[in-house]
């Protein structure tokens, strides 16, 4: 077993003057371990040593167990005591009891109704893919939090274990809730609540607050792939006008580009785009592009400034020896994927969006493909048969396999 240290952080967020976030971090003793590269509230908090926190967290070492008690029921919100402790290179396993079975989350799946109702050793596997939905398959987001209601009065905290590795949440009789991960620490932000909707803030207000959407992206929308020139979307938008049916949003799906190729559009069968978004805009309507984060990098060389200009700007992901790792999406040939967590990146894709918008000035964009999705397994030159494309333990097998 690998040594491991638990760090206890007191909450950066005092809501009417009591500390109301518990954050418990287990990590390696000796090494350094990966870390989801963003920036939650830990910053401050050496400024922050909680005063009066509405939690206790008690830590026993021999045998070792952790709980987090809500002082004024004195309900334990997570215990560990419970055994199955796991702290190893790539698999990290913990099990708490939970306070009732009123749980909410973990996410992405089709979950059939909100509350979750299966707690025989159900497994939801989490780990983002490009997958159609269907019953117990990881889809294209994930999100590693609960909310939970513990009692009568409605007491309710919110648990979010952030790590980034392919994961299982699995729902136990008890009830208790087993996390299995296989790689990171285990980084855990317990939201005290105590209300379900202060709880739920405390963890939005953590993570980062969804965008407000313009109050036309509420309206009427009509998209499909496949229509595969502009005069069948112009006889389609003419026929809702003239019908008399709302539409607010038209869409075009990647049968818009030339080639399949971000930042294009097929000069043919799209002649006169620009003129159409035009259109649309004097009738009150708005046009939305799909736009697709992996950049096409098989065109003859001078052709496609995107690609060209990620290059030089060193923005996409690279094999370990440096050359660029290409992968499969739409365009003909390969694709590169750039590096989003960069910022030169956020340069470059907001400099072509603007170029783009000059010629057509499309209102919003839908990002497809962006789990991020790609057509070979690992990249064109295959996958390297090692430990981390073949973990020992592939978590989430019970619905589709996790791990494609
Ligand atoms: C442009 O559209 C035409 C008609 O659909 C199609 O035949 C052609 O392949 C497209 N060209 C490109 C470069 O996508
Ligand atoms: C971002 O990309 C630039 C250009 O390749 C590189 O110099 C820099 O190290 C990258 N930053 C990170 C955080 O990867
Ligand atoms: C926009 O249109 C101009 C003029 O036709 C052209 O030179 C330029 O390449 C176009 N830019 C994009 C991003 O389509």
């Amino acid at each position: 077993m690998v040594l491991f240290s638990i760090e206890i952080l007191r909450g950066c967020y005092m809501l009417d003057g009591r500390e109301k976030i518990a954050m418990l971090m287990f990590s390696d003793a000796d090494s350094t371990r990966y870390e989801v590269p963003i920036p939650l509230p830990k910053m401050n908090l050496q400024d922050q040593a909680a005063k009066d926190p509405i939690y206790s967290v008690e830590v026993n070492m021999d045998p070792f167990s952790l709980v987090v008690k809500r002082k004024s029921t004195d309900t334990v919100i997570l215990d560990i005591s419970h055994g199955g402790f796991i702290f190893e290179d790539q698999l990290l396993q913990i099990s708490s009891s939970v306070p009732s079975k009123y749980l909410y989350g973990l996410g992405e799946h089709e979950h059939e109704s909100l509350l979750h109702q299966n707690w025989n050793w159900h497994r939801w596997g989490m780990f983002s893919r490009d997958e159609f939905p269907g019953p117990n398959r990881n889809l294209y987001g994930v999100h590693p939090m609960y909310l939970n209601i513990e009692d009568d009065a409605a007491n309710s905290h919110a648990i979010l274990l952030l790590n980034s590795n392919a994961m299982e949440a699995v729902l136990t009789p008890m009830p208790g809730i087993t996390w299995r991960t296989i790689g990171g620490v285990l980084d855990f932000y317990v939201f005290l609540g105590s209300t379900p909707s202060e709880a739920v803030s405390q963890y939005i207000n953590a993570i980062g607050l969804p965008y407000f959407p313009p109050y036309w992206a509420l309206g009427f929308q009509l998209c499909r792939w496949g229509y595969n020139s502009l005069d069948r979307v112009k006889q389609v938008v003419d026929d809702m006008r003239n019908a008399d049916i709302p539409q607010d949003i038209q869409y075009g799906d990647i049968d818009y580009m030339s080639d399949q190729l971000d930042f294009t559009w097929n000069k043919t069968s799209y002649a006169g785009l620009p003129e159409f978004v035009q259109d649309l805009h004097q009738h009150g309507q708005h046009y939305i592009i799909i736009l697709d984060p992996a950049i096409g990098a098989s065109q003859p060389a001078g052709s496609y400034p995107p690609y060209e200009d990620g290059k030089a700007k060193d923005i996409f992901i690279r094999h370990g020896d440096g050359r660029p790792m290409l992968g499969k999406v739409w365009p003909p040939g390969n694709a590169a994927f750039p590096d989003y967590t960069n910022t030169t990146t956020h340069t470059w894709w907001q400099n072509h969006i603007v170029d783009f918008h000059r010629n057509v000035s499309f209102d919003g964009l839908w990002i497809d493909m962006n789990e991020p999705a790609n057509f070979v397994q690992g990249s064109v030159e295959g996958c390297t048969n090692n430990q981390y494309n073949n973990p020992p333990y592939k978590p989430g097998k019970h619905g589709k396999i996790i791990l494609l």
